[in-house]
């Protein structure tokens, strides 16, 4: 897939993502999978797993909200999904986002997680958990700024390209949405 034409900053709409959306999310991620440790898979994701993936975030009408310029070609992406399967966990989330290379550092990851944060508050969920690669500088400065706390560690929890990873856990709590009424 080409860079996006545009730079970031004007115009930029956060939409749902759509099936025109599909190929962009795959190039988006499978960026990040190849020269990165944001993601700790080893391979690229193929249009089988992604078939996989979105079917389930349809079943489980968890959202993917996008980043699209002018042209609607996708800028970035960010979602949520079940923390662990288990019933008592249902009121908290794990999220992830993921902006394209030429348009990092423009603002856009805090711009894509508020509106993910909100999504979330909206739903009624109560908790969102980041699980970040401790050495994703970016993303872990991205999530303090937006109000996550640091919530444990995982020593050498990965191992990609050679070395281990530890993971950093983060975590904020959401503040029911407003009903309108006074608080009694
Ligand atoms: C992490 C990521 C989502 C951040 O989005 P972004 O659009 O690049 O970040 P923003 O421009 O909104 O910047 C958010 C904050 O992070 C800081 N930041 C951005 N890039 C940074 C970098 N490379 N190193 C350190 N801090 C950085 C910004 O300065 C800003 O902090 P500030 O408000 O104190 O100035 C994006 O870089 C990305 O997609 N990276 C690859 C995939 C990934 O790591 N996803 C997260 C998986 S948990």
């Amino acid at each position: 897939m080409n860079s996006p034409s545009t730079s970031p900053g004007r115009d930029l709409r956060c939409i749902p993502c759509v099936e025109r959306h599909h190929e962009a999310v795959r190039a988006i991620f499978n960026e990040a999978i190849v020269n990165s440790t944001a993601l700790y898979d080893l391979h690229p994701r193929d249009e089988a797993f992604m078939r996989q993936w979105w079917q389930a975030k349809r079943e489980g009408n968890w959202p993917v909200l996008g980043l699209e310029n002018e042209q609607g070609e996708l800028l970035g992406f960010a979602t949520y999904g079940p923390f662990r399967p288990h019933a008592a966990y249902q009121f908290t989330v794990e999220h992830s986002l993921y902006i394209e290379v030429s348009q990092r550092g423009a603002g856009l990851g805090r711009r894509l997680l508020s509106a993910l944060i909100e999504d979330a508050r909206q739903r009624g969920f109560h908790n969102m958990i980041g699980v970040i690669d401790a050495s994703n500088e970016a993303s872990l400065r991205l999530h303090h700024r937006l109000g996550f706390s640091p919530c444990g560690s995982i020593r050498e929890a990965g191992r990609k390209f050679d070395r281990w990873l530890d993971l950093q856990l983060v975590q904020r709590l959401l503040e029911p949405a407003s009903t309108g009424g006074a608080a009694m």
